[in-house]
């Protein structure tokens, strides 16, 4: 299986991602969240990578961040929706909140032009984040707006090279350079909220976009001027120099000595815990390289994490896809179309209503569910209702479509009466442009 991020390929078999690539379940985390959102609850947040470093810096009071981009190239639907509903939930938890507006991949990947761009990342993506809570401390950038993020991507770039990226996003002879120059620009936009500081950095995406995060992982340890890692052979830490001054051996040394004991070699050291996890001694030594990394100019990058929702599947069944206007809701569409797309949505119900009431319906087939169970509603206890009714066939589609779609129409109501507000609290808000 291969995942497309410039495609619209529906996972289906999200298990799957589990062992072929790497990513972890999310459940077992759950345990540890105080007031996990909605997604994370409903398991719609299924996968991470190394999440819990995020986790335990939320919990500590340490600084970390959230950082994710919206492509402008159309209507944001509610599948964006539950991104930015992620950003903001990890900004109100804490995080500092990095949102970039990536017109530059619009433009050269999708041939939208910049004009366009700035409109469509205004209106659809800035508002709406507004008025879903986004708080003004935010640091909101149209990637062609911010010098750092192109000068950051130009020094990514260095430790990238061709048949990787040809490897991992499909490129041939025909790509042009700077879609293949995109990668590496989104490579900066998840970096880049390390520049002031390294720290855990969580990414929430669908999980079409995990390769750009492989990448980004990868790009961010190939930056560092220190190679730190367990020995595979337990050896305890080793720390190895790349393309850096020795001096940096001696002045980690320095910051270790105290804890730990240090073997000194030729371009490496080796440092032993005694009572203390390795798990701890890699920790320690990664933050103090860091430390002495930034002292020398160096960026000092923490890899990235990353969170993983499902895709809810099109009103008409099927993918929801931009060019089907059927198949979506858009964040800024007409409240009352809205709502009769959900009364024409793909139910789970059965051919007759006496068929309904002997076998139930299937929830797990139908959309209207989907709805409820992704955006409508925050009630758990609510939502579990309406599945057992479902199931136990006390529960009528008619009638279920009519409420999802009141429902429907009085998010986007209100979703929009406060977009108009947003409007008038823009100058609180940094937006580099
Ligand atoms: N490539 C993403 C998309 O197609 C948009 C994006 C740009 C992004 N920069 C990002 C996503 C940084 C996450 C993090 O939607
Ligand atoms: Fe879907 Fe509601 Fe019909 Fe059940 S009753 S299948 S949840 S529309």
């Amino acid at each position: 299986m291969k995942l497309d991020p410039w495609g619209s390929g529906a996972l289906e078999d999200y298990e799957r991602l589990f062992g072929e690539f790497g990513i972890q379940p999310f459940e077992p985390l759950l345990s540890r969240m105080p007031n996990p959102h909605r997604l994370m609850r409903r398991r719609i947040i299924f996968g991470h990578r190394e999440y819990d470093v995020v986790l335990d810096a939320m919990k500590a009071g340490e600084p970390f961040g959230v950082m994710s981009g919206f492509m402008p190239s159309g209507r944001a639907h509610l599948g964006g929706k539950m991104v930015m509903e992620e950003v903001i939930w990890h900004q109100h938890m804490g995080a500092h909140a990095h949102v970039a507006i990536a017109d530059i991949e619009a433009h050269v990947v999708r041939g939208i032009p910049w004009e366009r761009c700035r409109q469509l990342g205004m209106e659809e993506y800035v508002l709406s984040m507004i008025a879903l809570g986004l708080k003004p401390d935010a640091h909101i950038y149209f990637q062609s707006a911010s010098e750092s993020i192109k000068s950051l991507a130009l020094e990514l770039a260095s430790k990238a090279n061709l048949s990787e990226l040809m490897a991992i996003y499909g490129f041939s002879g025909e790509t042009s350079i700077a879609h293949m120059h995109a990668p590496l620009i989104q490579s900066a936009d998840i970096l880049s909220p390390q520049l002031t500081q390294p720290m855990p950095v969580v990414v929430p995406v669908g999980s079409d976009q995990d390769p750009h995060i492989r990448l980004t992982r990868d790009l961010a340890d190939r930056m560092n001027m220190l190679s730190v890692f367990q020995d595979p052979n337990g050896g305890g830490v080793k720390v190895y120099l790349r393309d850096a001054p020795r001096e940096m051996l001696e002045e980690l040394t320095d910051e270790l000595i105290n804890r730990f004991g240090i073997t000194s070699h030729e371009g490496h050291i080796d440092v032993q815990g005694d009572g203390v996890s390795a798990e701890q001694v890699l920790q320690e030594v990664q933050r103090a390289a860091r430390t002495v990394e930034r002292r020398h100019g160096g960026f000092g990058f923490i890899p990235p994490s990353s969170i993983y929702h499902k895709f809810m599947e099109g009103l008409t069944g099927g993918k929801m896809s931009s060019s089907k206007p059927e198949s979506y809701i858009a964040l800024t569409e007409p409240p009352e179309q809205a709502a009769k797309k959900v009364m024409r949505a793909k139910t789970g119900g059965r051919t007759s209503l006496k068929e309904q009431r002997e076998m139930g319906g299937v929830p797990e087939q139908c959309v209207v569910y989907a709805m409820l169970l992704f955006h409508l509603i925050e009630d758990d206890e609510q939502l579990t209702e309406i599945y057992t009714q479902c199931r136990a066939g006390e529960r009528m589609c008619g009638q279920c479509k009519q409420e999802a779609a009141d429902a429907v129409y009085r998010f986007l109501k209100e979703h929009q009466e406060k977009r108009e507000q947003a409007r008038d609290m823009l100058d609180e808000y940094h937006i580099l442009m």
